[in-house]
């Protein structure tokens, strides 16, 4: 420190003087260094403060932060769940369409159910519409047959009121229980509460989707509805399947009639043109029995059958002078009876369900070497079936007596036929029937005769 020089104090006064004056001017210093020390521990103490204030600000960041990832977790949770149950409606739909097999479908359905709504058990009540009573259809998760002697009059108790509600019943404590018509079922099999929701399509009641608990349950609004939606698609699917049995029976009937009426029509003309009793049955068996051993499918078998019941079907616009003409026909006539495929095809081709049986009625009369008619077809041209067909044909036609002719012998029409192989007849064919013929097992398809 600098001491200044003071001139007007006697010189032995100095030292003490300059003591003084040392000490106040440390006094001072000292005040100045206080102020310092005191300024700067308010600094500190409002840089600490703002600290504070940083520190609780992050906190809370970081709680903000740490509730949105909370968030987004439950989100995310709550987005794979819905995921989920919507894979579980399209394994449903992919059971609907999949399959005509209505208890396959409802097992789907129960094991989606199970599944989703993580229940211990669920079954499906169809109702019998002609009793109006609730029948076990289906079931998961039992411990006991209890369940499948489910028998509930609609209306009968909580469960058989269930299903005309149109909306979710429940029964989530013991003393309802009481109420449940099938009350042994909870004891036996340790449930606690029961869902049922009803399934119905159109206003129509097909039944019940019931679930239930073997611990006390509550569920949540979304539950609930997922419960719904489950009982809507198993809805579908049961009015689906009752609609296709109902479908398949009328198409069966129909189809039923449509063949009594084909073997109607094929009797009356085997009158009209005199032929011998059964010609017509006898070449459909024949032929289609042929048709076996070369591998067609059954559907393909029921349309040959048609087609040979209906082969000569075109002589219905034959007139009788020319049809039942005991004599050789004229060229004239020819040309008139050479055209009964031609009408054959022109009657049945509108015909939706017959229009795969046309081979045989408009093609019996080509011939392998191309001059058969009404189309001139060579070889393999010539369907399969109309190749077999004619062969068939030909040998019940020469077996029959005619007006112009008299039956033949047995001998002397398999001599006939072998000597037109390549020509009229495709040799396969002809060897496929010889081979049918000497088996013991058809000899009842030939009758006996000479
Ligand atoms: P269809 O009586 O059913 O005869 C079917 C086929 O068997 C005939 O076809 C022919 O290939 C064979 N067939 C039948 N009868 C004889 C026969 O006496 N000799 C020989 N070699 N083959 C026979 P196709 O010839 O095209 O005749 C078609 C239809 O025309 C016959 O059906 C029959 O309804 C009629 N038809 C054929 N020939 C005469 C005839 O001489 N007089 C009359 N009235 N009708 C005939
Ligand atoms: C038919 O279709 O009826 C005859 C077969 C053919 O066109 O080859
Ligand atoms: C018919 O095919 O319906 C009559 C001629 C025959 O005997 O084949
Ligand atoms: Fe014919
Ligand atoms: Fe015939």
């Amino acid at each position: 420190m600098e001491l200044r020089e003071d001139t007007f104090m006697p010189k032995q006064t100095d030292h003490l003087h300059n003591r003084n004056m040392y000490n106040e001017k440390r006094e001072e210093e000292l005040v100045l260094a206080n102020k310092e020390l005191a300024f700067q521990n308010i600094e500190k103490e409002k840089r600490a403060a703002e600290l504070v204030l940083a520190n609780k600000e992050l906190v809370f960041q970081n709680e903000e932060k740490e509730k949105r990832a909370a968030e987004l977790i439950l989100a995310n949770k709550d987005i794979a769940r819905r995921l989920q149950n919507i894979q579980a409606l399209q394994q449903i739909d992919k059971a609907i369409l999949g399959s005509l097999d209505l208890n396959l479908t409802l097992h789907v359905v129960l094991e989606q159910t199970k599944a989703e709504l993580h229940v211990d058990a669920a079954a499906i009540l169809l109702l019998n519409s002609q009793t109006q009573i609730l029948e076990f259809a289906a079931g998961i998760g039992f411990r006991s047959q209890a369940i499948e002697r489910s028998h509930l009059r609609l209306g009968e108790g909580l469960d058989g009121r269930a299903a005309l509600e149109g909306r979710v019943t429940s029964i989530t404590n013991l003393q309802n229980i009481a109420q449940f018509a099938r009350a042994p079922l909870f004891t036996e099999e340790g449930f606690f509460s029961y869902f049922s929701a009803p399934l119905i399509v159109k206003g129509q009641v097909w039944g019940a989707l019931e679930v239930f608990h073997r611990s006390v349950f509550t569920p949540k609004q979304d539950w609930s509805d997922f419960l719904e939606v489950l009982a809507g698609q198993t809805a579908i699917a049961v009015d689906n399947a009752i609609h296709i049995v109902r479908l398949q029976r009328s198409n069966r009937e129909l189809l039923a009639a449509y063949d009594s009426t084909i073997e109607g029509w094929s009797h009356a003309l085997d009158l009209r043109d005199n032929e011998t009793e059964g010609h017509t049955l006898r070449v459909a068996e024949i032929t289609m029995k042929l048709a076996g051993m070369t591998g067609v499918s059954e559907t393909e078998l029921v349309n040959i059958r048609r087609g040979a019941l209906l082969h000569d079907i075109g002589k219905m616009g034959v007139p009788d002078l020319i049809l039942l003409k005991p004599d050789k026909l004229t060229d004239e006539e020819w040309v008139t009876m050479r055209k009964h495929p031609i009408f054959a095809f022109e009657l049945l081709s509108p015909i939706a369900y017959l229009r795969p049986s046309l081979d045989i009625p408009y093609c019996h009369h080509e011939k392998w070497d191309g001059s058969g008619y009404p189309r001139g077809l060579k070889g393999e041209q010539i369907p399969l079936v109309a190749r077999l067909f004619a062969v068939v044909d030909v040998w019940d036609a020469l077996r029959s007596d005619r007006p112009y002719r008299h039956a033949w012998t047995k001998e002397k029409v398999i001599e006939h036929i072998k000597s037109l192989s390549g020509t009229h007849f495709d040799p396969a064919a002809i060897e496929l029937f010889f081979k049918m013929m000497n088996d013991k097992k058809n000899a009842f398809l030939f009758g006996s005769g000479s």
